[in-house]
């Protein structure tokens, strides 16, 4: 008989942990390493221990329940997601992936199966990026520098809160990193975050490649001025050509770059008043891109863009690269596992690539990862009206245990 998940304990899991950091309109608020994370990490680690799992915290905070089911040499194969959320985001952006592997530990020891692997389902730290993005996996894999923690994309003082609110340190973060030699692998249950797999009417998706993403920190920077004395034809207005560079950067996009998306989510007015004309103005700018020529064409042509807004408005630009992961293919072998799996199991699958980050993207840097899609209905997320059919959640669980169960020792 092929091995299922429990499907009820998995959900009274849910459930519980939906509660932790609930904003009450459906969604939860749990930045990284905030009250309400640590909350959700403790609960984590009460389940850990009421499954009679080992349980395992690194430098970087990564959490961890651990079955030792292969033998004593064994590489492990790591299962998780996140238990952060964006502000005020979603109850299955994460969870759903972390919660998955831990029933799929349990399956396995309640069934008392033996693999030539051992299984770790583990929740990362700062998927999200409240504080830098995917830190946890980063530290992980090797991939975190001192120096990207000097200037993280959530800025300093949210790091150094974060850090010692959850009783870590920079130099323990760069403690974190695994011999790959230890891993055979990663797989992230996730939902999709978009409506292809609802307009194809699949019940999972085997994800090809997940988009590269890139931050910066944009200053335009003009002049303060008083803003009832001074002439329209006089100022050097920052708020212009952050505004201007705002509508451009969707306008190029939309002309040459359609497989690709950019965001502007934070403007910053100095000194930000009613009657001073903007000294300055700082935006946050991400853009994603599917492929790596893409990306550095993309990162050309929003720059070029910025410095052309600043200079049609008189203002000086600034720009400050804060974080990049290169777009990154998901290994053959574990899209093979999750085809098969689903196949196993009776359900439709397509193949898709991720617009959305995730810690797959770090973990592919050191061995075969994958990743498995369930639908979202209507395509929310980062949002309380992120939301999955639960039947759809446990297929895509049930495929997660049928790929693990797949995944060989010798990779790709
Ligand atoms: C993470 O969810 C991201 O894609 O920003
Ligand atoms: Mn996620
Ligand atoms: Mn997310």
């Amino acid at each position: 008989m092929t091995l299922r998940v429990n499907g009820t304990r998995l959900h009274a899991d849910f459930m519980a942990l939906s509660e932790i950091g609930a904003t009450g309109d459906g969604g939860v608020h749990r930045p990284a390493l905030s009250e309400a994370h640590l909350e959700a990490r403790k609960w984590f680690r009460e389940r850990v221990a009421e499954a009679r799992l080992e349980f395992r915290m690194d430098g970087a905070g990564n959490h961890s329940a651990f079955l030792a089911c292969g033998p004593a040499d064994a590489p492990t194969l790591l299962l998780g997601s996140h238990l952060d959320s964006v502000r005020h985001g979603g109850r299955f952006d994460g969870p759903l992936g972390v919660l998955a592997a831990l029933e799929i530990l349990r399956v396995v020891q309640e069934a008392g199966i033996r693999l030539p692997v051992h299984l770790e389902a583990i929740d990362f730290t700062d998927e999200e990026g409240a504080l830098l993005g995917e830190l946890g996996s980063a530290a992980l894999v090797g991939a975190l520098t001192a120096e990207a923690l000097r200037e993280p994309r959530g800025g300093r003082a949210a790091l150094e809160t974060g850090l010692n609110r959850a009783g870590l340190t920079e130099a323990g973060v760069l403690t974190a990193c695994r011999d790959p030699a230890t891993l055979v692998g990663y797989l992230e249950l996730h939902i999709e975050q978009g409506s292809r797999l609802i307009d194809a009417q699949a019940d999972i998706g085997v994800v090809t490649s997940i988009a590269g993403i890139c931050s910066y920190r944009l200053a335009f920077i003009g002049q303060a001025a008083h803003a009832g004395t001074t002439s329209m034809t006089d100022r050097r207005d920052a708020a212009l050509g952050a505004s201007a560079f705002a509508l451009a950067a969707r306008e190029v996009v939309l002309r040459d770059f359609p497989d690709c998306v950019a965001n502007v989510g934070e403007m910053c007015f100095a000194p930000g008043s009613f009657n001073v004309v903007p000294a300055q103005v700082t935006l946050a700018l991400e853009f994603r891109a599917p492929e790596s020529e893409l990306f550095q064409q993309l990162e050309r042509a929003l720059l070029e863009q910025a410095q052309a807004e600043a200079d049609r408005f008189g203002l000086g630009l600034e720009a400050d690269l804060l974080g990049q992961i290169d777009p990154t293919p998901m290994s053959a072998s574990a899209q093979r596992a999750c085809i098969e799996a689903a196949d196993a199991l009776g359900l439709k699958h397509v193949s898709l690539p991720s617009g959305a980050g995730h810690d797959a993207q770090m973990l592919a840097r050191v061995c075969p990862a994958g990743m498995i899609f369930v639908p979202s209905v209507r395509g929310f997320s980062h949002s309380p009206r992120e939301f999955s059919r639960w039947v759809d959640c446990v297929n895509g669980a049930n495929v997660l245990l049928q790929a693990a169960l797949r995944m060989a020792p010798e990779g790709d």
